[in-house]
Parts: C-alpha cells; structure tokens; sequence
C-alpha cells in the first residue's frame, strides 16, 4: 500500500471504526461557573471539531464533538465581578482564611477529580488528538503536581508560623494573596500546564476568572461539578468564547491584578498593554521558544538519536521544550541523519487510541499546510526531505520530515515550527550554533551533545547566560516539576515550579510591632486564643 494510502486509512471510518470505550458521544457543554453556581448559557455557542475526521468515499468529514458557549463581553465581566467580589478587597472568606482550610479545599477537589480521570483523558484524546499514553501521563502528572504543591505550601507555611525579633521589632511574615487571576493555558497541556498556575493561584488565597484554551475546552466540564463543590462562591469563575471578544475587556477594567498565560507573546502583548495601570499587573507567562540542540562531534550518537527524536517530536512536536533546530558538527552529520531517519520510519501514525501510535493528527487549523509551507520554502532554497515519506499528509496527519541541510534565510530555521518538522544545521565551527542562540528572540533552554567535559563546560558557562536550562545528553524539558521552569528573553516571564508558583501568585508581607508590654500582650491574646489566621503560630502537620 502507498504511504499515503497507509496515511490516510488510520483514520477511521465512522465512531464504529473506533473501540467502543473511546467512542465520543456529541457534548454540548451549556453549563459555565459563575459565583459558585453551575449557570446555563442560552446565548450563542461556538462548534468543536476534533483533529481526528472519518475517512469516507465522499472525502474527509470533520468530526464535530461537541459545542461550547460563544460568551459575551457583559458574561465575561460578571465573571469578573464575581471574583472581585470573592475577594473583596482582601477581605473574602478565602483569601483570609487560614492555609491549612485552603489546603483542605484543594485536597477536596483534587479527590474529585481523580474520580473523572477517564472522562478528562478521552476529551484529551479527542479535542487534541494527544495519545492515549501522554493523555494519562498529563492528568496524572497534573494530579501529583497538586499534592506536591500543597505539600510545598504546608513546608512554606511551617516556616512562617513563628515570630522573628530584630533591633526590637517583633515580625511575622508570612506571603499573602495579590487579588484576581486571569488564567489561561496552552492547548498542547490543556490541563497540566493551565493547573500549574491555576492551583498555586488558588490555594495561595487568589480569587481566579479562568479561560479554558481554544483547543481543549470540553476537558473542563467534568471538572466544573468538582470546583464548584469543593471551593467556596466566586473563587473560581469560568468564561468561554472567542478569547480576541472576552478578554481584552477584563484587561480594561485594570482589576486583573495577575495575568497568567501560557501561550504567544503577541497575544501576550495585547493583554499586558490593554490594562491600564501596567505597573499594577504581574505577569506569569510561559511564551515561544526554539530550543537548539547542539551536537558537538565526539557525541554519543545512540544517545544523541534517541534523545533528539524523543525531543523533536513527541506530541508531535508541539511542546514549547521541543527541539526545534538541531546542529549537527559536519563530521558526524551523515551518520546522525541516516540513524535518526530510520527511527523516524519507525514511528507509528494513526489515532490516539491507537496502541503504542506516537504520531497522530494536528489540531490547529491548516497546520498540515502551514508545515508543508516551511518544508517546501527549504526545498527551494537548498535543503533536503531526507527521511522516506517525511513530509506527506492528508488532512491533520502530517509525517515528520527531516530537512537537511537547514540554513540561514529559510523560514524553518527562524520560525518556531511548533510540529514536526525537524530542520537540521551542519556546521563546522561551533560558534555557528552560538550565534544562533546569541541572536535568537527566544531563550528558553537547549541541549548540548558530547563527551568532553572542558568542551561541554566551556560552553555551559556563557550558554548559561542566555537560556534558563541546559540540558546534557538529553532533551529539553520542562520536567521534574520542583524544578525552575522559565526562560530568557521572550521565552517567558516569572519562574514555575512546584515552590516558584506558590511565590509567583503571592507577596510576602509583614506584621510588625515594637517589642513593648502592651504589643506582646496584643500579640500573646490574638495566638492563644486564635484570632488570626495571619498572627499565628498553628503548625500545619
Ligand atoms: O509546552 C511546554 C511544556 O511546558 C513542556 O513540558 O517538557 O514536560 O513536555 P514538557
């Protein structure tokens, strides 16, 4: 059978062709979360179509699966409201409440969602076409990174529940809430990396106005029930829609005290400089990157090949870690190429749902073309698809191509492919792949290959200066979560991490009194007789 016949025959017929437990039934999600209550919408709504199409004798037809509410200006400004009124000016219920009765809420909500993991992981499956496997690694990785977060606050809460005396001074600091989030996440980790700032937010004592991303909406409706069951009126409100329609209205209020995104700087751009008091805002943004990997001759290359496969193009390349540029010293490129394309042959296209399948449909709109765009500006200037099949599509099901040589003027070797396309450089002195990074935009990190330990250290100092993380002999992640996830330059704003978060979406702030009779008096009664959540001494276990 021709590739492309292999190609376009893993998509399936009808939802007969898929295992019945896969199998979607149409979702017209109605209900949105406003001041704690499950609202229904009667306005307009938006279609949701999944990557995944049927395969029929009339041609491809897009699966829809669902539908979402198209919300308004004023819906989203009551969202607003809501949170505005939860917190009420620092003296809501859950910003004042103490952390372990946070914690409390947030445990509570994380046992409900527990309970919706096979739900969330086929709307994952569904609305990104992300496999089966990275599906339940997300949601189960989403669900640790919240027990260790609480695990994180309670340490940090430990060692804030005593008093300091200095120059006469008795002080309690401890770090408390900014006000109202706005949060919203990428559609590559719809739920993991939009929870990376949504419960550090929450559980630090913020009231939040979330947006679900524009591809991964109906993951959140089996969890609409769980936050507004565990967590009190208003602290969470949900807005839906076009994000251009419903955001840049709650900017302009200037009451969004912290804008957490994940997505493009562009948009990124809009939203800081639609707010009318910039300095009032704090931004937590993870944005574009075009991590290099930079394999230096000595390099091991199985190593190398498995790492910079797995970095170039798991979920099909569309993480902000991936790798998107590879350069490759000369003296080992033809050996690195012809070892990495055979590993790109082995790798199995189709849906997922489809056992141990690693390359599955594209969910943005025409990414396939845009891809084939990239592909055949290199061809035109000088560049090769080296792997058999590479490039081919049909429809949301691109291969990956493996272009060779890359170089400076073709589009791939600029723009952030986030897919797979994996263009490599040849070069013969290093500083080549150092200008690259010296005069990149991004600067999030980057991996570099090879044995030598004055070579590598040589070039681990100065790199250290220009990305955030560079990885040895593996690919670029984000991951273990308690480490410090951000980037340089436009790669990202603020740092995350299982402890960072907690500091992102808070501010350490100081009870103060001179050590007289009468303050140490005040102070004895308020702890003793447990007046404050803010003065006191409570050991959280
Ligand atoms: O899309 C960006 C993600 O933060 C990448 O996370 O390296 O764990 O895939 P990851």
């Amino acid at each position: 059978m021709a590739f492309i016949d292999q190609i376009q025959s893993a998509f399936p017929a009808s939802q007969d062709g898929i295992p019945e437990l896969d199998r979607l039934p149409l979702v017209r999600q109605e209900e949105y979360l406003i001041n704690g209550e499950l609202k229904r919408w009667e306005g307009a709504f938006h279609e949701i179509v999944s990557p995944v199409c049927f395969k029929t004798d009339a041609g491809y037809v897009p699966c829809t699966i669902g539908h979402s509410p198209a919300h308004d200006r004023q819906t989203a400004l009551a969202a607003l409201d809501s949170a505005l009124k939860a917190y009420d000016l620092g003296r809501g219920a859950w910003p004042t409440m103490s952390v372990a009765q946070r914690i409390k809420h947030i445990e509570d909500f994380t046992v409900r969602m527990k309970a919706k993991r096979t739900d969330v992981v086929r709307f994952i499956m569904w609305e990104i076409a992300k496999n089966r496997e990275d599906a339940e690694k997300e949601f189960d990785r989403t669900v640790d990174y919240i027990r260790d977060t609480l695990q994180a606050l309670k340490e940090l809460d430990r060692q804030s529940s005593r008093f300091l005396i200095e120059q006469g001074i008795i002080g309690q600091i401890r770090r408390a809430p900014l006000g109202v989030v706005l949060c919203m996440g990428p559609y590559n980790y719809p739920l993991n990396e939009t929870f990376a700032t949504l419960i550090p937010a929450l559980v630090m004592g913020n009231t939040c106005v979330f947006k679900p991303p524009k591809l991964g909406i109906l993951l959140y409706r089996p969890l609409l029930e769980a936050f507004r069951d565990s967590l009190p009126a208003g602290v969470i409100n949900t807005v839906y829609g076009v994000g251009e329609e419903v955001i840049p209205p709650l900017m302009e209020t200037g009451k969004i005290d912290v804008l957490a995104f994940i997505g493009s700087a562009r948009v990124a751009d809009t939203l800081k400089k639609a707010h009318p008091h910039p300095h009032k805002l704090r931004s937590v943004l993870g944005l574009g990157a075009k991590n290099p990997a930079i394999i230096l001759p000595d390099a091991d290359l199985e190593t190398t090949v498995s790492e910079c496969l797995l970095g170039a193009l798991s979920y099909n390349g569309q993480r902000c870690t991936a790798l998107k540029i590879i350069f490759v010293h000369e003296s080992i490129a033809a050996d690195f190429i012809a070892k990495l394309s055979v590993k790109i042959s082995a790798l199995k296209t189709g849906m997922p749902w489809d056992k141990d399948v690693k390359i599955t449909p594209l969910p943005v709109k025409n990414k396939s073309e845009y891809l084939d765009g990239l592909v055949q500006d290199a061809i035109s200037k000088g560049a090769k698809v080296v792997n058999p099949e590479g490039g081919v599509f049909a429809k949301t099901l691109f291969f990956p191509a493996l272009l060779f040589p890359v170089a400076p003027g073709m589009r791939v070797y600029e723009e952030e492919q986030f897919g797979p396309v994996v263009p490599v450089v040849p070069y013969s002195d290093v500083s080549t792949a150092l200008e690259y990074v010296h005069n990149s935009h991004y600067g999030q990190q980057l991996s570099i290959f090879g044995k030598d330990p004055a070579v590598i250290a040589g070039l681990v100092d100065p790199l250290m200066n220009q990305v955030s993380r560079v990885n040895l002999n593996s690919q670029c992640q984000r991951g273990p979560d308690v480490f410090p996830f951000t980037g340089r330059k436009g790669s990202a704003e603020g740092t995350l991490s299982v402890t960072d978060a907690l500091r992102a979406f808070s501010i350490r702030s100081l009870f103060a009194a001179k050590e007289s009779e009468l303050n140490k008096g005040i102070i004895s009664e308020i702890t003793h007789e447990r007046k404050s959540n803010f003065i006191s001494t409570d050991f959280i276990f």
